[in-house]
């Protein structure tokens, strides 16, 4: 049964999947390598959380136990006692790699190690374990604790029990998963990359200011957001990686292209949201 749930990654995946597990009434232990993020992910959560018992979703005690639950932890052996671990750390396969061959030393036998990742091969990030079986992609959606899906990517060596269990987690976090091959970008993010690539053409061509494609795609396409605006909560550094790593794996398909303004955005930091400026300028 699991009790604890160790997160690692305290950016805006982290954190955001750590208030999911703390108000599913698991305890969590939150690692990341920079103290700075745990100071922030904490400081983001207690302010969701406020917001929250504020709009009348939870309840004081509910918002004050789920804090409570959370524990910010620097040191990576400190997930030793978690029954499921959830990776979202930078999207970088290296690291995800290396943090997956450590925790094999780390974890109980049979523990689940799941990753976040956007677009890498889940085969990939658990080839250096000893328990590929017990690897998987969990897959949450930005804002974490608003968006209801899941994919649960089965790597090449994933067991039934492992991706079963992914999805009965995710069920009790109160979302909906969906199971699917391991494939560059899974459904979702293959299917939204000609959404950037091809607004990111059309700006670069000098066809049409960024407010009037994100305009014109939320007023007569029905999308909620438009592309830019979803490249600035993404992070654009985020999507640059998940552009350049689904362009990758397909050996360089023309179609899935990275485009060298997100290169240069990221060169300035000039990262969305996160850094206050993007596409769109967030300054109070
Ligand atoms: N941002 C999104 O919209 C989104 C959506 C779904 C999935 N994802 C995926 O989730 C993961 C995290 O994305 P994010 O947007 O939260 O990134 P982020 O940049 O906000 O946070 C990443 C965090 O990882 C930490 N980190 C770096 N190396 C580490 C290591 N070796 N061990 C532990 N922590 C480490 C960093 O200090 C940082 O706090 C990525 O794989 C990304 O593709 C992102």
């Amino acid at each position: 049964m699991i009790k604890t749930v160790g997160i690692i990654g305290a950016g805006t995946m982290g954190s955001g999947i750590a208030q999911v597990a703390a108000l599913a009434r698991f305890e969590v232990v939150l690692h990341d390598v920079s103290a700075e993020a745990l100071k922030k992910a904490m400081d983001r959560i207690k302010s969701d959380f406020r917001r929250s018992v504020e709009r009348q979703k939870i309840t004081a005690t509910e918002a004050t136990e789920a804090l409570a639950a959370i524990h910010p932890r620097k040191d990576l052996h400190d997930l030793g006692d978690s029954d499921f671990i959830v990776e979202a750390a930078i999207e970088d396969l290296e690291v995800k790699r290396k943090i997956f061959k450590d925790l094999d030393q780390i974890v109980g036998p049979g523990v689940v190690l799941a990753t976040n990742t956007s677009s890498l091969s889940i085969t990939a990030v658990g080839s250096l374990t000893n328990t590929p079986e017990c690897v998987v992609g969990m897959h949450f959606f930005n804002p974490a604790p608003v968006m209801k899906l899941v994919e649960v990517v089965r790597g090449k060596h994933t067991s039934d029990g492992t991706a079963k269990e992914t999805c009965d987690l995710a069920v009790t976090m109160g979302k909906t998963p969906v199971v699917c091959k391991d494939t560059p970008g899974f459904i979702v993010n293959r299917v939204a990359r000609p959404f950037y690539g091809e607004a990111l053409r059309l700006l670069g061509e000098g066809v049409a200011p960024v407010e009037q494609i994100d305009r014109i795609v939320k007023a007569e396409g029905g999308f909620r957001m438009g592309p830019f605006e979803l490249m600035d909560l993404i992070g654009i550094d985020v999507n640059y990686a998940v552009t350049k790593s689904v362009y990758d794996q397909f050996f360089h398909e023309p179609r899935f292209r990275p485009h060298p303004i997100q290169r240069q955005m990221v060169e300035s930091g000039m990262l969305g949201r996160k850094t206050k400026k993007g596409f769109y300028s967030y300054e109070e």
